[in-house]
C-alpha cells in the first residue's frame, strides 16, 4: 500500500514560490494501479519522484506499506522501487542486457538467474530477446527504448512500481500489445503502481483508481467508472472529454450486460415457426438460427418469412457478426454501428449461442448509472435510455 499524506513540493524559483504538490493525500491499495492524470505542469512527475526521494517533500509524508519512508536509506527505498521515468533514461553506455539487470545486480541476484530474467522481461515487451539484448540504447527507435525502460524497472520485481508516462513514446499498436502484456502481469503479480499517463483511455484501461490532478491539487480520486459517470466538477468534466458515456463503454463487458433470453430457430423449423417466434419474443427484423451444437449458421429475417413459405434452413442469411463475452461494449457499439444493427448474438468460446445484447440494454445500462450517480432530475435528461427502443 502506497499512502501519501499531505505530501507537499514548494519549489523556490527566481520568479517566487512554484507549488508543484500541494497537501496531496491518497492512498493505493496493494495490488492496484493508480493513475495520475492531468494537464501538463499539474505536478505528477513531481508527485511521483517525492515517493522515491528524488525530489524531497517540503512537508507532508509517503508510507509505504504503512512504514512512514522517511526514516528509511534513500538508496534502500529506491532499489525496493521500481521506476520507469518520464525521460526514458537508459544508460547509454550499456547495453540492452546491462541496462535491465542493474538493479538485480545491486541485489546481488546471480548469473544465470539476472539473465534469465532480462531474458523473460524482453519477451513481456515483446522485444526479441536475441536481436536486442547486446544493442546499446542508441541503436533502439525511442519505442523501443521506453520499453526497455519498462522492463527495467520490473526486472527486480519489486513490489511497488512508479511509473511516469512509461507508454508514451510507444505507437498505439504496440502499445496496446504492451499494455495488454502489463495488465496480464499485473493479475499475477499484482504490484502496487503508481501511473502517470497524459492519455484518458489509457487511464480508464490500465486504472483501478485515476487520480485527476490540477494545479498541484488533487481534484478528484475515483475508480474509473465512478470518475466517468460522476465527474465532480466543470473541470475534471471537460477533462474526461464529451465522450465520456462512450468511454464507460470500455470498462463494461458484454457478459455483465448480456441476456440470455434470446430466441432461435433450427434449420429445420419452417418459416412460419421463425414467424411466430420473431413475434413471441418481440422482435423487429430477424431471428438467429442454430445447428445442433447451438451455434448460429444464420439469421431469418422477418420480412421473408412473412412472404415465403419452406424450411429456414433454405431462406437464411449469413450471421453478420457475433461477439463474446469478454469483448467490451466499446467494441460491441461499434460493431453495431458498422453493420447497421440494434442487436448482435453473443457466443461462448466454442461460438454456441449464449445470449444477446441490444442497443437498448447498452443506453440503458450508461443512462441508469448516470442518474444512479447524479441524483438530480436536471441532468437525468443527459443520457437517458432511448426512447427509439429497438428490438430486445
Ligand atoms: N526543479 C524544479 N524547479 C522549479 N519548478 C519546477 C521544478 N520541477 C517542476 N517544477 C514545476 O512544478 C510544476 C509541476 O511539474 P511536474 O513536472 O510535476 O508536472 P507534470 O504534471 O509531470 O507535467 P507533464 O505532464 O508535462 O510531465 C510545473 O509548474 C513545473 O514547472
Ligand atoms: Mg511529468
Amino acid at each position: 500500500m502506497i499512502r501519501l499524506d499531505n505530501l507537499t513540493k514548494v519549489f523556490d524559483t527566481p520568479k517566487g514560490a512554484v507549488t508543484a504538490a500541494d497537501h496531496i493525500s491518497m492512498e493505493v491499495p496493494t495490488g492496484e494501479i493508480c493513475i495520475l492524470l492531468g494537464p501538463s505542469g499539474c505536478g505528477k512527475t513531481t508527485t511521483l519522484k517525492m515517493i522515491n526521494r528524488i525530489i524531497r517533500p517540503t512537508s507532508g509524508k509517503v508510507f509505504i506499506n504503512g512504514e512512514d519512508t522517511t526514516s528509511l536509506d534513500t538508496q534502500d527505498l529506491r532499489r525496493s522501487i521500481g521506476y520507469v521515468i518520464q525521460q526514458i533514461g537508459l544508460f547509454p553506455n550499456m547495453t540492452i542486457e546491462e541496462n535491465i539487470t542493474v538493479v538485480p545486480k545491486l541485489l546481488g541476484w546471480d548469473k544465470a538467474k539476472y539473465k534469465e530474467r532480462a531474458r523473460e522481461m524482453m519477451r513481456m515487451i515483446a522485444l526479441e530477446p536475441d536481436a536486442f539484448l547486446k544493442r546499446y540504447p542508441s541503436e533502439l527507435s525511442g519505442g523501443q527504448q521506453q520499453r526497455i525502460g519498462v522492463a527495467r524497472a520490473l526486472a527486480a520485481d519489486p513490489p511497488v512500481m512508479l511509473m511516469d508516462e512509461p507508454f508514451g513514446a510507444i505507437d498505439p499498436i504496440n502499445r496496446a500489445v504492451i499494455q495488454d502484456e502489463f495488465l496480464k502481469m499485473q493479475q499475477d503479480l499484482k504490484k502496487t503502481i503508481m501511473f502517470v499517463s497524459h492519455d484518458i483511455d489509457e487511464a480508464i484501461k490500465m486504472g483501478d483508481r485515476i487520480a485527476i490532478f490540477r494545479e498541484g491539487k488533487l481534484v478528484q480520486y475515483s475508480q474509473p467508472d465512478e470518475l466517468l459517470a460522476a465527474p465532480k466538477n466543470e473541470f475534471v468534466e471537460s477533462f474526461l472529454g464529451e465522450d465520456r458515456a462512450l468511454k464507460r463503454l470500455n470498462l463494461v463487458k458484454v457478459r455483465d450486460l448480456a441476456s440470455e433470453d434470446i430466441g432461435l430457430v433450427r434449420p429445420d423449423d419452417t418459416l412460419e415457426t421463425a414467424l411466430a417466434r420473431i413475434g413471441d419474443y418481440g422482435y423487429q427484423t430477424s431471428i438467429v438460427m442454430v445447428n445442433a451444437k447451438r451455434q448460429p449458421v444464420g439469421i431469418i429475417s422477418a420480412a421473408v418469412a412473412r412472404t415465403t413459405k419452406g424450411h429456414c434452413r433454405d431462406h437464411f442469411q449469413s450471421v453478420p457478426v457475433v461477439v463474446s463475452l469478454d469483448d467490451d461494449l466499446r467494441k460491441v457499439a461499434s460493431l453495431m454501428f458498422s453493420n447497421d444493427m440494434t442487436w448482435v448474438p453473443c457466443v461462448d468460446d466454442e461460438g454456441r449461442i449464449v445470449g444477446q445484447i441490444t442497443q437498448r440494454s447498452i443506453t440503458h445500462h450508461l443512462g441508469s448509472r448516470y442518474r444512479a450517480h447524479s441524483g438530480a432530475d436536471d441532468t437525468v435528461g443527459e443520457a437517458s435510455p432511448s426512447s427509439s427502443a429497438s428490438e430486445e
